[in-house]
């Protein structure tokens, strides 16, 4: 017996990266998991390995962006199954370039619809259904771009700064209901996300020289590590870690440091 086992757990962006991880680990612990994404193949096919190996599990499409859509979901497990134990707000999108470049539409409005409004729709449909039944754990993913400033990623920095405070706050307002909250806080991890939309950047080069990140299994240990121990935030690498003290023993400095390494990608990987 562990903490996920014989427990429901949605997760969303499921059917790839972290999510998708994150739904193969919680299925092997013994949960029914319910995989929650946007790209209907590769839902399916993840979808389908999981129960292909014995497990419970099954798809749901769904745009985190759609609150009604999510509410439809989370009601629907909690008829089915009489209870939902877990949320994993997982779904995220990234855009890496300056935001000098960006449009609205597409790098501030998208980005902060699904990494911002995509947590916020999840913890509205899912926290009410959890203080009435008295239990239950919603897991937001972040980032390390949530505890401090990240150049080149500033919408994403924005939508994550913003689940870390909605963690926060609700884990707060959940410590007497019985609902727990937690915010997952990964460094650089190896998964799809590594080859995103990139503009006025040499994204070959970028990657060439790109660290090479945690292995997506080893993220999944921590995190559900962190889950079962209830961590208000779960920072997932060490390299993370060192960056979010630095921020916290000298924002001045952190921000010095964080202009001279924009200059030095401007120089190195800038395309105009
Ligand atoms: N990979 C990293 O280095 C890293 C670091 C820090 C945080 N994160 C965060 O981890 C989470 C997972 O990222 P990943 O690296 O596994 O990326 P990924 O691209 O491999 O997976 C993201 C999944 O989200 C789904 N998705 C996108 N928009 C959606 C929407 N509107 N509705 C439903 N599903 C949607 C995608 O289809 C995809 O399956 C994200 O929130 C990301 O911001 C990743």
């Amino acid at each position: 017996m562990n903490a996920f086992s014989g427990k429901t757990a949605i997760v969303t962006g499921a059917a790839s990266g972290i999510g998708k991880a994150l739904s193969e680990a919680l299925a092997k612990r013994g949960a029914i998991v319910i995989l929650a994404d946007i790209n209907k193949e590769l839902l399916n096919a993840t979808t389908a390995q999981i129960k292909a190996e014995g497990y419970m599990a099954e798809s749901i499409l769904l745009d985190v962006t759609k609150l009604n859509d999510v509410k439809k979901l989370v009601d629907d497990i909690r008829i089915r199954y009489g209870r939902l134990d877990y949320l994993f707000n997982n779904a995220g999108i990234v855009v890496i370039a300056e935001a000098r470049d960006y449009t609205y539409n597409e790098e501030w409005r998208n980005i902060i619809d699904v990494d911002l409004y995509g947590p916020v729709n999840g913890c509205a449909a899912a926290f009410p259904i959890m203080v009435d039944q008295g239990f239950g754990h919603i897991i937001n993913t972040a980032s390390i771009a949530g505890l401090m400033p990240v150049s080149g990623l500033c919408s994403y920095t924005v939508a994550k700064h913003g689940v870390v405070g909605l963690s926060l706050a609700l884990r707060m307002e959940g410590a007497d209901l019985g609902v727990k909250v937690s915010a997952v806080c990964p460094g650089l991890i190896r998964t799809p996300m590594y080859q995103s939309r990139v503009i006025k950047f040499d994204q070959k080069k970028l990657l060439e020289q790109a660290p090479q990140g945690m292995p997506v299994e080893k993220c999944v240990r921590i995190i559900l590590r962190g889950v079962e121990r209830n961590k208000p935030i779960i920072i997932v690498s060490v390299m993370a870690r060192i960056m979010w003290m630095l921020y916290r023993f000298s924002p001045p400095m952190t921000l010095k440091l964080g202009a001279i390494i924009v200059r030095r990608y401007r120089t190195e990987f800038r395309i105009d």
